[in-house]
């Protein structure tokens, strides 16, 4: 996904513009590119790279002027080059636009538009709303009716935010996010509330398919048939002031530190946990999807619900959806888990399965979200703004309120005070955690292992791995090693086994002397040492709800380290983004 931030106010646009692209960049960060509307031109300056350093080496603060757009890109359509950043403006320079999603008839309005006497300079699907639009322009009804007319001719999932010559500006929204911040005669459109929090507290939430159009006379939304709709105002969380990394070196160190504290409002509404839980208990059929960590939790769902309330659900990932479509059953649930609540692949997933008489539930941590809205009900993990691309605090939230589904359905009771404690325990690794970061700089392999429910948890520990450190990482059952995979191992491969205390603690030892004997490293996660081990990470005595959510955090944390000593950037791994709205 990309970011797009847009002003219109009385400020210097630029400084603006750069605030808000800086505090989304973990959105995309392939480039950055600004367009202001300075005297009667619109200036554009875009350049691959980071927020910071394009800002320098391109003078954006240069950038005269009170309205403009912004964009960091995740590439989808055209590689990261500088011709291909965003804004991208009209061939006659009248429309500048920053653009979010895909345009899936692209190539089709491009031919046509080249026809007309249009140019091109890039290769992405995005340049051609900037010529739909001027080529729209002068149909006598301004800017909205130019807008309108657009996205009759676009398909896909798309926001995008426009500067006009005529000093207005306009943003519109199919399946993407698109918010307004409203301040003293002031207006922000963004893709997220983090764009301007700094300066608006009211937003509002742009509805799929209504038009925003900025101009002298205020601001005014329209419906598809260009009626002006009426809007709501929604004061802005106190929680995003959290964005801010405060003392920490990065968003993800501060993401894994705060973890006890955050996991006590997961799940906070026990209404909602309660009817979610008899929903699932009533249900034909239980479907739980999800993609990356949230799949991760859906797995860990699957066990949870089949050991302690005997419900049979299977976990998919979410973009497999569309394969079993056919045999998704009438009168199901579906779970669907989901940090951001925008993810392509899960909207998807839940759109075939009420498209299938399926009610869809969604555990989500952005309350409104598209996820969210178009749920049944809602469980919120509640964890706060998650700036590093990789998952942390939402994964162990995610799991506190699955845990407190499965309490409500026989399964053990939860203690959050004893789960922070778990935590905390859990980071106290940090300094043994650095030193096996500094062994596994030059590492090329690392198998993790689990049984049961910690299979899901070695799944989400090899996905850290792979993130942050860009090493080949893998998961599996413990019992399968044996079936394969001990081809792979000698005396470079390093195996880290998850082995809390119960019944398949022994069958991991077992694992770890087989490992051994092939010359390979073995780290093991567990409450004691072992000489089964050669590095012993100790997790804190706990009870098994506390354990299962607390043993992923050194896992976390090596990971964190490891990306430092490989000197990779851990809040923003490469070709990744936060939130993956795109199929
Ligand atoms: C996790 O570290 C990843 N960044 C990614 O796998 C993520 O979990 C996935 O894209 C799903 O996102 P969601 O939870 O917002 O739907």
């Amino acid at each position: 996904m990309c970011s797009i931030i847009g002003y219109r106010g009385g400020r210097k646009a630029v400084r603006v513009l750069i605030n808000g692209l800086r505090n989304m960049e973990y959105r995309g960060y392939d480039s950055v590119g600004v367009a202001t509307m300075d005297g009667a031109k619109i200036q554009v300056r875009k350049r691959v790279g980071r927020v910071d350093d394009v800002s320098k080496a391109m003078g954006l603060d240069e950038l005269g002027g009170t309205s403009g757009v912004g964009h960091t890109r995740w590439a989808t359509q055209g590689a990261p080059t500088d011709r291909n950043a965003h804004p991208h403006v009209s061939s006659g320079g009248r429309v500048a636009i920053v653009h979010n999603g895909t345009i899936e008839n692209f190539a089709e309005l491009r031919t046509s538009l080249e026809s007309q006497g249009f140019s091109f300079k890039s290769e992405t699907d995005s340049e051609v709303i900037a010529n739909l639009l001027e080529s729209e322009l002068d149909g006598g009804d301004g800017v909205r009716g130019a807008v309108l007319r657009t996205i009759a001719k676009i398909r896909g999932h798309y926001t995008f935010a426009a500067i006009f010559n005529d000093g207005s500006m306009a943003a519109t929204r199919r399946r993407e996010s698109l918010i307004v911040g409203v301040g003293d005669g002031e207006y922000y459109v963004s893709s997220d509330v983090h764009g301007f929090v700094e300066y608006a507290n009211d937003v509002i939430y742009v509805n799929d398919g209504d038009v925003v159009v900025i101009d002298d006379d205020g601001l005014g939304i329209y419906d598809g048939d260009g009626r002006r709709v009426t809007t709501e105002l929604t004061k802005v969380s106190r929680e995003l002031a959290t964005i801010y990394k405060e003392d920490y070196a990065h968003h993800t160190l501060k993401e894994i530190s705060e973890q006890p504290d955050v996991i006590g409002a997961a799940g906070a509404d026990e209404s909602a946990v309660s009817a979610v839980a008899r929903s699932l208990r009533d249900a034909g059929t239980v479907y739980i999807v999800g993609s990356g960590t949230s799949y991760n939790a859906a797995l860990a769902a699957k066990h949870l619900l089949l050991e302690y309330a005997s419900i049979r659900a299977e976990a998919i990932v979410a973009s497999e959806i569309p394969v079993h479509a056919r045999s998704l059953e009438r009168g199901g649930i579906m779970l669907a888990i989901s940090q951001s609540g925008e993810s392509a692949d899960v909207l998807e997933a839940a759109g075939i399965a009420r498209n299938a008489g399926i009610d869809v539930i969604s555990i989500v941590n952005h309350p409104n979200s598209a996820l969210a809205r178009e749920s049944t009900d809602v469980i919120r993990i509640n964890c706060g703004p998650e700036i590093g691309v990789a998952a942390t605090k939402s994964f162990l939230s995610q799991l506190v309120v699955l845990y407190k589904i499965v309490g409500e359905l026989g399964g053990p009771g939860i203690d959050q005070e004893v789960i922070s404690q778990a935590i905390s325990g859990a980071l106290e690794s940090g300094p043994h955690v650095k030193e096996i970061a500094r062994r596994l700089r030059d590492v090329n392999d690392v198998y993790v292992l689990g049984r049961g429910i910690h299979y899901a948890i070695a799944l989400e520990a090899a996905l850290k791995l792979k993130e942050l450190t860009y090493i080949h990482a893998e998961a599996m059952p413990g019992g399968e090693l044996k079936h394969g995979p001990l081809a792979l191992l000698d005396e470079d491969t390093n195996v880290i086994i998850i082995n809390p205390p119960g019944t398949t603690h022994d069958d991991a030892l077992a694992d770890a002397a087989k490992i051994r004997a092939r010359g390979a490293h073995v780290i093991g996660i567990d409450t004691a040492d072992s000489d089964a081990y050669d590095d012993w990470i100790p997790i804190p005595e706990s009870d098994e709800a506390a354990h299962t959510i607390a043993e992923i955090v050194p896992i976390q944390l090596l990971a964190y380290y490891t990306a430092l000593e490989r000197d990779t950037n851990p809040d923003r791994p490469r070709n990744l983004a936060k939130s993956v709205t795109v199929r």
